[in-house]
């Protein structure tokens, strides 16, 4: 899917704003503080509900307004279908979402319909930080690869939910107990699926590092979130007495892992914090490799301050493959945007868009 045309207002410095998008690649250019990490971050709140800097509206939302409102025209390219998404935002919390004139409950109706990436100057936490930020990235992919995954996943929530709820009042072991068929079978389910995307996954990260002879021999495994010895039901039986006393479920695809070894050494305790960079661009561009496996076809990437995320050289490489592959990006840049891509823009293969105190111009 393409953005053709996305408008966004009481959004950061955003008021007014409506930009034409490039069918492959918009530089987004201007000083500091002119907005250009704010467009990408509104494109990836339509999608999301929140931002890849915060989850905060307040954070977001023009301080002098009450309200914010952000709206896209895509297009498939594969069969020239349109459709429109819109989000408008009260500061009192009431959210209105709509997916081709109709109102939307939820936001994976938008992500559905508009797979947005988004590679940030903080990328590198996905290999240095917890297993969280890695359990979705999983997810994301997941997510666009089945179609099952979220029913199952918000399944899998709800059981959990009841199961630490009663585990916090202390309830009877027959009333906690009680959630396990449940937790497990959406729980395996949920992994199954994890396992089965991380194992295509591996294979496209091996290809691309292959590709720019990255220096290590890459491996991805899944680790579930409970010991592989029992079933998850046996889990959450045999460790009852734990979780009691954690009063919280500790076993389970929601403490899962997607473990990175470079040469069989995690890749955190390994690589330099720029070889832990590239390796990070290389895990999402396999992960748009395994998106055009699935037929979900082509994504919305959007690169903020990649320059100051990578030398020249493989900024570009990343931009460039994005490109190969189909793919939109949106990219922005103070003054570290790599020639190459500027000349894109020259001859037509790209636009540049300079920002200006929240407005775009030529
Ligand atoms: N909630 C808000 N309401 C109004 N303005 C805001 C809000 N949050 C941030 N801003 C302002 O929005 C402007 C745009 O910020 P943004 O991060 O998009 O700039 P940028 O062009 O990406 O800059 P840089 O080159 O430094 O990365 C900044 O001047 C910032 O102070
Ligand atoms: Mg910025």
């Amino acid at each position: 899917m393409l953005i053709n045309q996305f408008a966004a207002s009481g959004f950061r410095n955003l008021d007014g704003l409506v930009l034409e998008p490039h069918p492959a690649l918009t530089l987004l250019t201007g000083s500091n503080g002119s907005g250009k990490s704010s467009v990408l971050e509104a494109i990836y709140c339509l999608a999301s509900g929140h931002t890849f800097r915060t989850r905060r509206v307040r954070d977001y939302l023009s301080f002098d307004q009450d309200a914010l409102t952000l709206a896209a025209q895509l297009r498939d390219p594969r069969n020239g279908s349109e459709h429109r998404c819109g989000l408008s935002r009260q500061r009192d919390g009431e959210v209105q979402l709509r997916v081709d004139f109709e109102t939307a409950t939820s936001f994976s109706a938008v992500a559905r319909l508009m797979p947005v990436k988004a590679l940030t100057p903080d990328s590198h936490r996905l290999i240095e930080q917890g297993p969280e930020e890695r359990r979705r990235f999983l997810d994301w992919g997941c997510f666009h690869g089945s179609p099952d995954f979220m029913e199952v996943w918000r399944r899998y929530r709800r059981a959990l939910t009841q199961r630490n709820e009663a585990l916090r009042r202390h309830a009877s072991d027959d009333e906690i107990n009680s959630w396990n068929p449940a937790l497990a079978t959406e729980g395996s389910r949920l992994s199954e699926l994890r396992l089965h995307y991380s194992k295509n996954l591996a294979l496209h990260v091996k290809k691309r590092a292959q590709s720019i002879d990255f220096p290590f021999h890459m491996e991805l495994e899944m680790r579930s979130g409970w010991d592989q010895s029992e079933s998850l039901e046996e889990a959450l039986g045999t460790r009852l007495e734990t979780h009691r006393r954690m009063r919280t479920t500790t076993d389970g695809p929601h403490r899962a892992d997607l473990l990175v070894r470079a040469d069989k050494t995690l890749a955190r305790q390994h690589l330099s914090r720029g070889q832990q960079k590239v390796l990070v661009h290389l895990l999402h561009l396999a992960q748009l490799d395994c998106l055009r496996d699935d037929t979900v076809g082509t994504a919305i990437v959007l690169c903020d301050d990649l320059g100051s995320e990578l030398d020249a050289d493989n900024a570009e490489h990343v931009v460039d493959q994005i490109l190969t592959a189909g793919h939109q990006a949106l990219v922005t840049g103070a003054s570290s945007i790599p020639d190459a891509l500027l000349d894109r823009c020259s001859d037509h293969r790209g636009l540049a868009i300079q920002m200006r105190g929240g407005k775009a111009g030529a």
